[in-house]
């Protein structure tokens, strides 16, 4: 028996006693007063439900959230939302917001994707607002003479561009599923771009980072530094005039101003200074296009997610099938046993990427074979319990992720049940690095996303074939995977992230977190990640995964690589019971989850 509770108690047990006293009563009284109140008893609908051995704590909220990249952006979300606009209202003004506050990524010369469930009609909806390839585009025009492949070229020339998608399909949300005006909703970004906002600490780190390269385009180093060419210090205040102008073209003249207007004049006068290829036919040419979901059914959840042109709805349900049988709770949450699952069926779904996955419109994808149950048992069955497969055909040292790149993923719930998942991107941080001049807008560097030749990594280190080669008019694959689960129909946890080809594991790990760890809104994005993708043949491990678990991996036969950044940026929200949980990635400086 243990002696603290004897009942002949000794004089040193009495002490023993009064210290577990003292502990528990300071325990419960340096409790956060969030959690305090939080019982884990308490089944009553409208009363937030954390653990109390919880250590990572969402924001909590009663009528609706949006969690972002930027903290400025999320704000305008949620004023959107306290002002009755429903979440694709919010999500629009977050869209352009982002354009302005996080140019990096937020961005009105790129392109993305968008997941919607609305409640009243129990529906889901994905748009695709991918960008395109121009016209003049073609299958080697990023290959030297001899063959070799341009690394530069796909990446920061002028032709690294698409035909941005992202003003085509904000307003196709909003004029879809949304309530209220294109002006009404892009008036915060306008504002923030016309007057200005304070530079913050990831801005101003990042601009840092950037410096050279976007000093060489004129436009872009008028924009983001000052006449002397220094930089903006912290809590200065960065006005962007031009990009300003190109909004309120947009909010008077709707998308044809940018397509077919004064913007398109602008950036297909730029291209042709530039030497780039998008002409004002291709510009008038764009479409967002709405795609059936990709819906994957998980132990009795519904995971909603986006179809091609991205992989990741695709392969973030094939893995989910792949792994549905085995038990990983038991397994423990990121156990050797369970992290060896992982990388396996990861490792067959990024193979199956390279081949099978681009354009629908160009190509036939297998979706329904790849997410299927049956193809899921057939390749789970070839994961040997105890040790690690290889992958076949190695191409040398692929380096994943040279740059340090950036996407951005926001995500927003209203009070009717409403919800949005949004990633968009300008591919690398800043896109090529060009801003078309006069316009304020970065343009994206896409084109980089095609296999620009079979067997050739692309800057994220995937390999693709013909299925993703370049033509014209035709959608890069995506690794973007902006994801719904539902539970009884019901918007449960919204996610996604950046990340290039890690977006969809560090998605799909975040389900996981949540459904099968049974994990709250913050501690399913603080838990370390790992990411494997084929090719090359080796895992990243994120800090914070035991050595003595690493050990086993590689006894296992795996390999592991130096970790050389922290996978993903996670920006989700949880809804249970009548509370919406919000959380921002604990890797993001500036990111935020506001609710109210
Ligand atoms: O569409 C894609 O998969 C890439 N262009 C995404 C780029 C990205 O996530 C960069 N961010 N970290």
């Amino acid at each position: 028996m243990c002696s603290l509770f004897a009942v002949n108690t000794s004089k040193e047990n009495n002490m023993k006693l009064k210290v577990l006293v003292l502990i528990t009563s300071i325990v419960s009284f340096c409790v956060s007063p969030a959690i305090a109140q939080m019982g884990t008893e308490s089944s009553a609908a409208n009363t937030p439900r954390l653990n109390t051995t919880d250590r990572f704590i969402p924001v909590i909220a009663r009528n609706g959230m949006v969690t972002s990249r930027e903290k400025m952006a999320s704000q305008v979300g949620v004023d959107i939302l306290e002002n009755g606009g429903n979440a694709v209202d919010a999500a629009v003004a977050v869209g352009f917001a982002l354009a302005v506050t996080y140019p990096q990524a937020g961005n009105i010369g790129g392109g993305g994707f968008m997941v919607i469930h609305l409640a009243e009609e129990n529906k889901s909806i994905a748009i695709d607002y991918r960008e395109m390839a121009p016209s003049g585009a073609d299958r080697d025009m990023f290959l030297n003479e001899d063959g070799s492949v341009d690394d530069n070229r796909s990446k920061y020339d002028v032709k690294a561009s698409g035909v941005p998608g992202t003003v085509a399909g904000m307003v196709h949300a909003l004029e879809n599923y949304g309530t209220m005006s294109l002006k009404e909703v892009m008036q915060p970004a306008y504002d923030l771009a016309n007057d200005g906002f304070a530079m913050y600490n990831y801005l101003q780190s990042s601009l840092n980072g950037r410096k050279e390269r976007l000093m060489a385009n004129e436009a872009a180093g008028k924009a983001f530094y000052k006449a002397d060419g220094s930089s903006y210090n912290f809590g200065e205040i960065l006005k962007q005039k031009d990009l300003a102008w190109s909004l309120k073209q947009i909010m008077d003249g709707g998308k044809d101003a940018f397509y077919k207007g004064e913007v398109a004049k602008r950036i297909v006068a730029d291209q042709e200074t530039q030497g780039g290829l998008i002409t004002m036919e291709d510009m008038a040419a764009y479409v967002a296009v709405e795609r059936p979901v990709i819906v994957g059914e998980y132990k009795g959840h519904k995971i909603i997610t986006m179809p091609p042109p991205s992989s990741g709805g695709v392969h973030l349900v094939q893995i989910m099938n792949m792994l549905e049988e085995d038990d990983l709770k038991s397994k423990g949450h990121n156990s050797a046993a369970t992290l060896h699952l992982y990388i396996e069926a990861m490792r067959q779904a990024y193979a199956d990427r390279s081949k099978y996955l681009g354009d629908p419109d160009f190509t036939d994808v297998p979706v329904d074979e790849l997410t299927s149950k049956k193809y899921a048992k057939l390749t789970r069955a070839l994961i040997p319990t105890d040790k690690s497969r290889r992958s076949t055909d190695i191409a040398p040292a692929l380096n994943i992720l040279a740059e340090s790149p950036d996407t951005t993923h926001f995500s927003v719930m209203d009070s009717h049940g409403n919800a949005v998942s949004n990633t968009y991107t300008l591919n690398f941080s800043y896109g090529n690095h060009k801003m078309a001049a006069g316009t304020g807008i970065m343009m994206n560097n896409e084109m980089d996303d095609f296999s620009v030749k079979p067997g050739t990594a692309n800057g994220y280190g995937l390999l693709g074939g013909e299925a993703n080669s370049v033509q014209p008019r035709k959608r890069p694959l995506s690794s973007m995977t902006p994801t719904i689960v539902l539970k009884d129909d019901k918007p449960f946890f919204v996610t996604g992230s950046p990340g290039g080809s890690t977006i969809i594991t560090v998605v799909l790990q975040s389900v996981f977190n949540v459904l099968e760890f049974d994990m709250n809104a913050m501690a399913a994005l603080a838990e370390p990640r790992i990411h494997h993708q084929w090719m090359p043949d080796a895992v990243i491990i994120e800090d914070g995964v035991s050595k003595d678990t690493k050990d086993i991996l590689i006894g296992m036969g795996h390999t592991i690589m130096p970790m050389p950044f922290a996978l993903g940026s996670l920006s989700t929200i949880m809804y249970k019971d009548g509370i919406f949980y919000g959380a921002a990635d604990t890797r993001s400086m500036d990111a935020a989850a506001i609710g109210y």
